[in-house]
């Protein structure tokens, strides 16, 4: 194993993936895990140079002090307890905290600066064999950024014991299917199987208009149809997922409470029987594109903006129809390819054309036309929670108008959403 490893344990501080971050800034590798981790849950943990208690001012976690397990205090580890058992409280911000942090790292643990994206890889890719040995792996493979990293990095560390399977539902953005289909089945060379789900999800979503109704549709038809994937192939002992360090905040942990449950760590089908492979797990975002980078992937899949899981099912409004849901997915496509020109794409957060349930009355060919129109939205967050409109120039508008009026079929209006979040939401339903 190539990196060391600052342990920080959970006693309920909400500064821990923090501290992580600023650890891995000096150029550390750490791992956040349960206060009570076990002894052998320890020793498994490879290169661990020193342990930090990070309790904070919530170490009482619903009225009950938790205290590390015995297998830390026996670990003969450098153990620093951040304000915790009588120890001096580290100051909050600036210099002191950075100072006591490196005073800790490097002159009591001695660890070495070598947290880098290639020796990450090279440390998962070794877990991953040691974890797999040479039985066989599936992987649900959507194309976004996550699952997509996930398998460049199964394939490298097991190749052809990895199964992809890539569900076509029918609701991505215009050229991702075939994106995936060319770099990972052709460019390199990974088992997948791609399933053309396409009808299936159209006819079970055929009237649907409720969006939570819509989600759920789509959600459990996906794992339908991924069991049914996962029972045809023979041998599956494990299944890998492209979870991420912030996932398993959402999805709370041991001393802090959910904010949401995460389709990446709920959801799994119960009765098939696997062990999962999460390698990507104590992450985080920019780190899983950093990771994606160094293992070749193109830099439109590593930096794609987010996509909602539903994809254009919510953003084509109300019951979707194969019309609408084609308007959607053109004029989306021809608004990504003037935003990539007119150098936008890296500057705005999240852009994306919705086509709401509303004809008008317009005039194409000098005769009366009722057709749909197309809402364009582009914002800019830090965290999704509140959003501000992006301020594209009237000329751009214009010209993109006009191309959605002239190249996508049935479309004779379209609109700019000047909404801001709140109390707009990002997306329209
Ligand atoms: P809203 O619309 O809530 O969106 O302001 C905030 C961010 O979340 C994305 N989003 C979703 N992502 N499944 C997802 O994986 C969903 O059902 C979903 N709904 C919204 C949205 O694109 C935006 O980035």
């Amino acid at each position: 194993m190539k990196q060391d490893m600052i342990l920080i344990l959970d006693l309920g501080s909400e500064g821990n993936p923090r501290l992580a971050r600023e650890i891995r800034a000096m150029g550390v590798y750490t791992e956040i895990h349960p206060h009570d981790i076990t002894a052998p849950e320890l020793a498994a943990l490879p290169n661990v140079k020193g342990i930090i208690l990070n309790g904070g001012i919530n170490r009482v976690v619903d009225g009950v002090e938790i205290d590390a397990s015995q297998a830390v205090y026996n670990s003969g580890l450098p153990i620093w307890a951040i304000d915790h058992k009588g120890a001096a409280p580290l100051a909050d911000e600036g210099a002191d905290r950075e100072k006591a942090i490196r005073d800790f790292v490097f002159g009591t643990c001695k660890a070495d600066t070598n947290w880098n994206m290639e020796n990450f890889i090279a440390d998962q890719v070794e877990l991953i064999r040691k974890q797999v040995g040479n039985k066989k792996v599936l992987l649900a493979l959507s194309g976004g950024v996550d699952s997509s990293v996930v398998a460049a990095l199964l394939i490298k560390a097991i190749g052809d014991q990895l199964t992809c399977v890539h569900v076509n539902h029918g609701l991505l953005r215009k050229g991702e299917p075939e994106q995936v289909v060319q770099v990972f089945g052709k460019e390199l060379n990974a088992n997948l199987v791609y399933v053309d789900a396409v009808d299936r999800f159209l006819d079970k979503l055929a009237g649907v208009a409720d969006p939570e109704t819509k989600r759920k549709v789509i959600g459990a038809e996906f794992i339908r149809v991924f069991e049914e994937e996962a029972r045809k192939l023979e041998g599956i002992e494990f299944l890998g997922q492209g979870t991420i360090y912030p996932d398993i905040i959402e999805s709370g942990t041991k001393t802090v409470k959910a904010v949401k449950s995460h389709h990446n760590v709920g959801g799994l089908p119960e009765d098939l029987q696997f062990e999962l492979v999460e390698p990507l797990k104590m992450l985080f975002k920019d780190e899983v594109r950093a990771c994606g980078v160094a293992l070749g992937l193109p830099s439109a899949m590593v930096y794609r903006q987010p996509f909602p899981g539903p994809g254009l099912g919510v953003r084509c409004l109300g019951a979707i129809t194969r019309d609408r849901l084609e308007a959607v997915r053109e004029s989306d496509a021809i608004l990504r390819e003037e935003f990539a020109k007119n150098g936008l794409e890296g500057k705005v957060w999240q852009y994306f054309t919705a086509i709401p349930d509303i004809k008008s009355v317009g005039v194409r060919d000098n005769k009366r036309a009722d057709e749909w129109c197309v809402i364009l939205r582009a914002v800019n967050t830090v965290d999704a929670m509140t959003a501000t409109v992006e301020e594209v120039p009237y000329a751009l508008l214009h010209h993109i108008v006009n191309r959605i009026t002239n190249e996508v079929k049935g479309v004779n209006r379209v609109l700019f959403d000047l909404t801001p979040k709140p109390t707009g939401t990002i997306e329209w339903e």
